[in-house]
């Protein structure tokens, strides 16, 4: 079963849960899960870490990749902090997990993240296996995403009234899977305030990290979230005050297929969010940060 359409909710409408993953290693983490595959246990979530949070040496069932959003944490011998992203594969031993002043991670699971206590085990949960062999299973254990340079390359120009600029944090050519920090302009906005709609045979998951995108479906502010399937046609958009937005393109290759048919702009349109059932009550509702 795939994932249900969500488009969009804001992260901020969610309760704190304890972690509903298995393994006793994700006692004291509290998430917010922001789609998930009933099937698979895919997810993407919000994690939040206590101060004091301290494992040992362990891997997870799934491939992991975050972004740290708050906070820092220390992994194995590397220290994460603001911004910072990996991507690891299933069962990636660590050498151990902590955060002395806690930290909140926007993080990605392939599968069911089970944990996998490996204290006292000799050696990795299981040496390489096929999986290991498979296009994209390298580990990227750390980027600062802060001193990677911005560009505009490979990008549609057909978009760039939006005054587009990246950095592109992963990208399995084999798999076409991508995942992206994607910067938009302030005041952005079709040409003559009307514009095509776009698709692309991939879904594109994004999370809203700091300022406004105005789409379709109505306005997203910081911790906005969708989890779009391919197919689905989107926009025009645009940004009073400029956007900073995580992308993945997953299950395809990105690229723009555009809508014979033209549509309006409007920086006030009406909220209209699609959203699986368990979703629409506690998170239909439009929402925006506090105003003055
Ligand atoms: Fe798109």
């Amino acid at each position: 079963m795939p994932r249900p359409h969500v488009e969009f909710l804001h992260a901020q409408q969610l309760p704190w849960v304890a972690a509903p993953f298995p393994g006793a290693g994700w006692r004291d983490v509290e998430a917010k899960v922001l789609s998930r595959d009933p099937g698979s246990g895919a997810c993407s979530a919000l994690l939040r870490l206590p101060a004091g949070f301290a494992r040992g040496r362990h891997a997870l069932a799934a491939a992991q990749e975050w972004l740290v959003i708050d906070g820092a944490m220390q992994r194995g011998a590397l220290r994460y902090g603001l911004d910072d992203y990996a991507w690891l594969p299933a069962r990636h031993a660590a050498g151990g997990w902590s955060s002395a002043g806690g930290a909140v991670l926007l993080a990605f699971f392939d599968r069911e993240p089970g944990w996998l206590d490996l204290a006292g085990a000799a050696a990795a949960p299981s040496g390489p296996d096929a999986a290991d062999a498979l296009p994209g299973a390298a580990p990227i254990e750390r980027i600062a995403t802060h001193d990677l340079p911005w560009t505009s390359h490979d990008i549609d120009p057909a978009v760039q009234f939006l005054r587009l600029t990246h950095k592109v944090l992963r990208h399995v050519p084999a798999t076409g899977e991508k995942t992206l920090l994607l910067s938009t302009g302030a005041q952005t906005h079709p040409r003559d305030w009307r514009e095509a709609r776009l698709a692309h045979d991939c879904v594109e998951e994004m999370y809203l990290l700091g300022g406004d995108i105005i789409g379709e479906r109505g306005v997203m502010y910081e911790g906005a979230y969708f989890w779009r399937p391919a197919g689905q046609w989107h926009g025009p958009f645009g940004s009073r005050r400029g956007s900073l937005s995580l992308i993945r393109f997953c299950e395809g290759r990105h690229h723009n297929i555009w809508s014979d048919d033209v549509q309006p702009f409007t920086l006030e349109p009406a909220h209209a969010p699609e959203l699986p059932p368990a979703l629409r009550g506690v998170a239909g509702a439009a929402w925006q940060p506090p105003r003055y």
